[in-house]
């Protein structure tokens, strides 16, 4: 049956910090709440299909399955199946994090953010195993995995049930050995968003001085992943200001060629986006594209992530412009 609604809405769960919601799209603000002022509280598995089979139903006869699902881009016709189990989880309930990046929400109070205690997720996820399909994805987002203290649970728990896609996103300052025994089977796909390739910038982003520990961990990581033929990612968000120039760049990328990575990514810093949409740098597009040149010279798989894909497509209708094409 041919109808709209949403894969996340279907399939999706997300562990916010104090509530959980159906989705990841737009801001935690305006998703869908499975749970709001939420701290931990058991709930069945029962409960979470029986919801989003009543969004369903609500699609299925023209409905909005959600007020919020308006004009999300998320919400699109499709012939859909009734499978409501879960495949895909996002972890995001703590922000405690060892780095300190300027751009980070958690750069406006880091003290109130290290010190804030997740509720317990292992006891939640235990009651809702039922629900959750061994093909599930699971993302850890956070916060930094290294200060999450069921991390090494969670991966067992998980690992147990026979998931296999794990997205680890990563400060790297702290190496883990869970994450390099994941690489090393093949089940992660992890990212370090090292942002330039010298030690003074970084410690101007990060506002920590654990360059050459990032890169030493990097480089551990990319053995475990070439073992496993996982995906290690370097990403680099372009800050305008900080790190916008094609020798920042190429430094970094030079970086990542030394180190033997395998994939790249790029980014476009959010904060910029929401503060200047009218002074976007006139090279930015620019840099994405040389960044793709050199890693298909080099052998590299280029992914562009969520902030870069908005500005490019608010570039094309308006949203964001060029800072040149304010000059008269
Ligand atoms: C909040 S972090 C948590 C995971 C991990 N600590 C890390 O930084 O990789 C999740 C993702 O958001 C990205 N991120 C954080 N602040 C950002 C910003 N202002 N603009 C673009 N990406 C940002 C990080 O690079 C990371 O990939
Ligand atoms: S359509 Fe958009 S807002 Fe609605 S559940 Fe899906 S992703 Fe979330
Ligand atoms: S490493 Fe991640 S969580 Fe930590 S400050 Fe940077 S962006 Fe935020």
């Amino acid at each position: 049956m041919r109808y709209k609604f949403c894969h996340q809405l279907k399939n999706n769960i997300f562990f916010a910090n104090n509530e959980i919601i159906h989705c990841c799209a737009g801001s935690e603000s305006i998703a869908p709440k499975f749970r709001s002022n939420y701290f931990g509280e058991i709930f069945s598995g029962e409960e979470l299909i029986k919801e989003k089979v009543e969004a369903q139903n609500r699609a299925k006869s023209g409905m909005l399955p959600f007020s919020s699902c308006k004009n999300c881009f998320s919400y699109e016709e499709n012939d859909w199946d009734d499978d409501c189990l879960i495949k895909d989880i996002s972890i995001s309930h703590w922000t405690a994090c060892n780095c300190n990046c300027f751009y980070c929400y958690s750069a406006k109070d880091k003290e109130y953010f290290n010190s804030r205690k997740p509720y317990d997720l292992l006891p939640v996820l235990e009651n809702i195993k039922s629900v959750i399909s061994p093909d599930c994805k699971v993302r850890f987002i956070g916060g930094d995995v290294a200060m999450l203290k069921e991390f090494d649970d969670l991966i067992k728990f998980f690992s147990d049930l026979g998931v296999k896609d794990f997205y680890v996103p990563t400060s790297g300052i702290k190496f883990l050995n869970v994450l390099e025994n994941l690489l090393s089977k093949g089940l992660a796909r992890a990212i370090i968003s090292l942002d330039t390739g010298d030690r003074e910038t970084y410690k101007k982003i990060k506002q920590v001085d654990c360059f050459e520990k990032v890169v030493e961990n990097m480089q551990k990581y990319v053995a475990a992943a070439k073992v496993g033929g996982a995906v290690f990612e370097a990403k680099y968000i372009i800050i305008p200001n900080v790190n916008d120039t094609f020798e920042q760049v190429q430094k970094w990328l030079d970086l990542c060629v030394s180190m033997g990575i395998k994939n790249v990514g790029m980014d476009f810093e959010t904060n910029y986006l929401v503060n200047c949409p009218d002074k976007i740098p006139d090279n930015a597009v620019k840099l994405e594209e040389f960044v793709e040149k050199i890693a298909s010279e080099n052998g590299m798989k280029y992914c562009r992530f969520t902030y870069l894909s908005q500005l490019v497509h608010g570039l094309e209708n308006g949203l964001y412009r060029f800072a040149g094409e304010n000059e008269v």
